[in-house]
């Protein structure tokens, strides 16, 4: 594997690790706001992360490169409201696609069309992660300040259930 590849690749590690840290401190929010079915959700969506990172990290050591791995950056949360936190989670989801499709460039450039295909998988995963966030948004926009409804779409969202990712790195 090119070494620029396999440095964007130990960064990504890092990215999704960070993404699973920042989607339990929403966890810790919304737990303490008493949203429990809001702070689920993004607990399964931490554990989802989790997969992510080792996924890349299996990628790196089936291909024989080091794994780095670099210290994880504190989350910092300043939501006012549960759409706030649905908001950032979005923005930060479009920062990691943002990053994956940056190395699915540079694999095509360097002709490295095994991690190319690696990649598809979590170019379509983002596809599904985008769109489930802006699937949250729009439903908690429309009920806004009806706490209510919200804590309707909360018992909702505490059914959401764990699966592993369906890609295996054999
Ligand atoms: Fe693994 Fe939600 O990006």
């Amino acid at each position: 594997m090119k070494k620029n590849i396999a440095k964007m690749l130990n960064d990504q590690v890092n990215k999704e690790l960070f993404s699973a840290y920042l989607y339990l401190e929403f966890n810790n929010w919304l737990m303490d706001q008493g949203f429990t079915g809001f702070a689920h959700w993004y607990r399964i969506q931490a554990m989802e992360e989790r997969d992510h990172a080792m996924l890349i990290y299996d990628y790196l050591h089936h291909n024989n490169e080091t794994v780095d791995l670099q210290a994880i950056e504190q989350p910092n949360t300043e939501a006012q409201s549960v759409l706030d936190i649905l908001k950032a989670g979005l923005e930060h989801e479009e920062y990691i696609t943002a990053s994956i499709h940056d190395i699915y460039e540079v694999a095509l450039k360097e002709k490295d069309y095994r991690t190319k295909e690696f990649l598809d998988w979590f170019v379509k995963e983002q596809g599904e992660e985008e769109a489930n966030a802006n699937d949250l948004i729009d439903r908690a926009t429309i009920l806004g300040d009806d706490r209510k409804a919200l804590y309707i779409m909360n018992g909702e969202l505490a059914t959401r259930a764990y699966a592993p990712p369906s890609l295996t790195i054999t």
